[in-house]
């Protein structure tokens, strides 16, 4: 068993034992902690707990923890790095989260949290895929409490349970979906935004939330004004860009992308500057044009501008032949983004630029 390290996964990794395909599989630390308190309680049962990242976030806030893992390679690494960061609140079974067998040896249970296993890789996400099965899981559980968490991928599309969907972003990137059931339900989504670099403002939990009713949003802008805002991901995701419209009155930007094709993001706008936590990124718009490559180098040129980075679909190995196109010698760091027809060249508000 190897050992590496990865910060975003955990402080303590050096210590842990773990594969690198464990590691793939694995709570990243930082949502570990945001779970284990969001959950904590007397007994929770972690199914699937794998090497247990989660895990050790749950013995370190809840009074016990009842970890339950098939793989007997994974359970004997989880006991293992129990050991080495001296957690003893944990009992370990070997065998099925369904298997009446492992049923009969839990304790009463306050909640009941699962991280399945889903296959490396598929064409569209589907709960059929996912093991353990989730329809069991919840039926059988549900007998032992009305308290339970569960999560999905992120990716995956018409998830056809009612319960609250938690989605968590880390640094701006998409990174968790978890369902909430029963009486751990607050909300029917939330976008949750955690930061490695920031302290949170308002909470030792979360860095900021937004909750509510899936709500698209209605108003939209027919061209970028003043102002132009990356939403983050999570917050889309949820379908919550209604509510982040409530919150800040700023209008969305029909056809707008930023990012890979595959990592489109909801861009709005405004023609004052407004503050949210839920903007990924703020750009002050500096032009707008029809998009033509001739038109938009020699609107960069006027510009003075010299790195451009690009915020339209762009295949990840044209990138950097793209971008070359665009740049000039000036020494203002742009954004250039495609909004439908239009060329949009924007400057970020507030640093950050790559
Ligand atoms: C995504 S991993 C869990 C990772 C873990 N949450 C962490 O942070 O390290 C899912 C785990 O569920 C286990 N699993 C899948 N189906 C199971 C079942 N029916 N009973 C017990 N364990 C199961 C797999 O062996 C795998 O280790």
């Amino acid at each position: 068993m190897s050992r590496s390290r990865s910060p975003l996964k955990h402080p303590l990794a050096g210590k842990l034992v773990f594969t690198s395909d464990d590691l793939r599989w694995a709570t990243p630390h930082i949502v570990a902690e945001w779970r284990a308190k969001r959950l904590q309680c007397g007994t929770i049962a972690d199914l699937g707990c794998g090497v247990g990242f989660q895990l050790l976030s749950f013995a370190a806030h809840c009074r016990k923890v009842i970890a339950v893992e098939k793989d007997g390679r994974k359970l004997d690494a989880a006991k293992e790095n129990a050991n080495r960061l001296g957690l003893k609140n944990i009992t370990f079974i070997h065998g099925d989260v369904l298997d009446p067998a492992v049923i009969a040896q839990l304790p009463k249970l306050d909640i009941v949290f699962c991280d399945p296993e889903r296959l490396p890789s598929e064409k569209e996400r589907s709960v059929a895929s996912i093991t353990p099965d989730i329809r069991s899981l919840i039926k059988t559980y549900s007998k032992l409490t009305d308290k339970i968490a569960i999560e999905f991928p992120p990716q995956m599309r018409a998830i056809p349970f009612d319960a609250e969907h938690e989605y968590i972003s880390v640094d701006g990137a998409l990174n968790r979906l978890t369902l909430y059931f029963g009486k751990l339900k607050r909300a029917e989504r939330s976008a949750e935004l955690l930061s490695s670099i920031s302290p949170s403002p308002d909470s030792a939990l979360g860095w900021a939330v937004l909750r509510g009713k899936e709500q698209e949003a209605k108003k939209v802008a027919k061209r970028v004004l003043n102002f132009l805002y990356e939403v983050d991901p999570a917050v889309a995701k949820a379908g919550l860009l209604g509510k982040l419209q409530e919150e800040t009155k700023a209008l969305l930007l029909s056809g707008g992308t930023a990012g890979a094709a595959t990592q489109k993001a909801a861009l709005m706008t405004s023609s004052k500057l407004i503050g949210s936590a839920f903007w990924k990124s703020t750009f002050h718009v500096l032009a707008a044009l029809p998009f033509s490559e001739k038109g938009v180098k020699k609107r960069l040129e006027q510009l003075g501008a010299g790195n451009v980075v690009l915020r339209m679909a762009v295949d990840a190995a044209d990138y950097w032949d793209v971008r070359k196109r665009f740049e000039g010698r000036g020494e203002k760091t742009v954004h250039l983004f495609r909004i439908g027809s239009d060329a949009v060249i924007g400057e970020m508000v507030g640093g950050g630029d790559e």
